[in-house]
C-alpha cells in the first residue's frame, strides 16, 4: 500500500501533468493556425511529453499498490496573443510545476517513502532541462522584439531543434 499523503500528492501530479498536455495542445493548434509550423512542431512534441510525465506517474502509482486517477482537466485557452507571449506563459507555467514537484520531493521526505522519493527525482532533473529551454527560447525572442523576418526565422530554427530531438512525433 502507499502512503496515503503521497498517494495524494501523486495524484495531483497526474492531475497537472495532464492539464499541462492539453495546454501545450492549444499552444500547438493556435501555431498551426496562424502559420507557425516550426513553434506548432515543438509544441505537439511538448504535448507529447506532457502526456508520457503523466503516464509515467500512472504506472508507478499503480504498480506501488495504489490507485492511480485518470483526471479530467479544464478547457485550455483558445487563443494567444502572440509568439512571445506564448513562451511566456509557457515558462510561467513550468513554474508552476516545478513548483508543484518540489512540494511532492517534500511530502516524500516528510512520510518517509524514499522510494517516491528516487522515482519523483527525475522530475526535478525534467524540470531543470524545461526551465533552461523555455528561457534560453525566450531569450531568444526577446533579441527580435517584432521583426518579422527574424520571427520567420525562429520559427524555422525551432523546427530544426523539434526534428533534432529524438521522440516520437505526434500523428497530427
Ligand atoms: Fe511535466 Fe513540463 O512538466
Amino acid at each position: 500500500m502507499m502512503n496515503p499523503r503521497v498517494e495524494a500528492a501523486l495524484n495531483e501530479q497526474i492531475k497537472k501533468e495532464a492539464s499541462s498536455s492539453q495546454y501545450y495542445l492549444a499552444m500547438a493548434s493556435w501555431a498551426e493556425n496562424n502559420g507557425l509550423n516550426g513553434t506548432s512542431k515543438f509544441m505537439y512534441l511538448h504535448t507529447d511529453e506532457e502526456r508520457f510525465h503523466m503516464l509515467k506517474m500512472i504506472k508507478f502509482v499503480n504498480e506501488r499498490g495504489g490507485t492511480a486517477i485518470v483526471p479530467s482537466v479544464d478547457q485550455p485557452p483558445l487563443s494567444f496573443d502572440n509568439l512571445r507571449s506564448v513562451f511566456e506563459l509557457l515558462l510561467a507555467h513550468e513554474l508552476t510545476v516545478t513548483a508543484s514537484i518540489n512540494n511532492l520531493v517534500d511530502i516524500c521526505l516528510q512520510e518517509k517513502d524514499y522510494t517516491t522519493h528516487n522515482f519523483v527525482q527525475w522530475y526535478v532533473a525534467e524540470q531543470l532541462e524545461e526551465e533552461a529551454l523555455a528561457r534560453s527560447i525566450l531569450d531568444k525572442l526577446k533579441l527580435i522584439g517584432n521583426e518579422s523576418g527574424g520571427l520567420y526565422l525562429f520559427d524555422r530554427d525551432l523546427e530544426q531543434i523539434t526534428a533534432q530531438n529524438n521522440a516520437p512525433q505526434p500523428k497530427v
